[in-house]
């Protein structure tokens, strides 16, 4: 579906990404991982196509026209809007396959009780959400999340978190990033570790107990031991 051979991204003559290489297949759930800095958020964007890499190749293999769904770190609506306008929006410019499918959307993203109210009315996690729902309204074959759950509410993310794992079994692909080991618990997803602009290590998320990292990234080994034993 996409693969990344030897991704090298160069702002002023320093590295932000180094020599990714990277297989995603249809179904893949993957979080990238890594502390703040180490380049996740610029290998998704290379992976949307929002950023073209200095080096090495993108290659793409996708059926539907408008493949990929693309949640940015940073919220990205019209202030102005009432969400269901903004969805209306979107739901223009994106062609969506289904009705059924933006209906269940609204359901598991507990929108339906915000639809006629403008985006700066809303509280912070409730943009999140709207967020989340204008960059998947289209059912993309490929979903890519960046941070698109910070200061939801454990209870919203739960049923958020529950459909995501529904429509990733019925075969979308999620790529995200998230510091929240809940969210990681959750999806189970194969882990990319990444840090300063070099990926470190892919492994599936059974394997993730066993990980040692000690030599290559003391901070990285940290973010795991921390999480594996305040959290499990
Ligand atoms: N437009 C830019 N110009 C110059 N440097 C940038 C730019 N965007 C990001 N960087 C730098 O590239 C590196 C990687 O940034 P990136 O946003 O990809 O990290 P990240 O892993 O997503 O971090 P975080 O967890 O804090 O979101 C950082 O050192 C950052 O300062
Ligand atoms: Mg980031």
């Amino acid at each position: 579906m996409l693969k990344l051979e030897n991704i090298t991204y160069k702002k002023r003559r320093q590295a932000l990404v180094s020599e990714i290489n990277g297989q995603i297949n249809k179904g893949d759930c993957i979080s990238l991982f890594g502390p703040n800095g180490a380049g996740k958020s610029t290998l998704i964007k290379i992976m949307a196509g929002l950023l073209k890499s200095s080096k090495g190749k993108r290659v793409v293999n996708f059926t539907d026209k408008n493949p990929i769904g693309y949640v940015p770190q940073q919220i990205a609506l019209f202030k102005g809007l009432t969400v269901r306008d903004q969805l209306k929006y979107y739901e223009k410019l994106t062609k969506p396959k289904s009705s059924e499918f933006i209906d269940e959307m609204i359901l598991s993203l507990g929108l339906s009780s915000i639809l006629n109210k403008k985006i700066n009315q809303l509280s912070g996690g409730m943009q999140r959400k709207v967020n989340l729902a204008v960059g998947m309204i289209h059912q993309p074959e490929l979903l890519l999340l960046d941070e698109a759950f910070v200061g939801v509410d454990l209870a919203a993310k739960h049923d958020m978190l529950s459909w995501l794992k529904r429509l990733n079994e019925n075969g979308i692909t999620i790529i995200f990033i998230t510091h929240d080991w809940y969210v990681i618990q959750h999806l189970k997803p194969q882990m990319w570790i990444m840090d300063k602009g070099n990926m470190i290590d892919q492994v599936e998320w059974e394997s993730v107990p066993y990980i040692n990292l000690t030599r290559q990234s003391q901070a990285l080994q940290k973010m795991f031991d921390v999480n594996l034993t305040h959290v499990n």
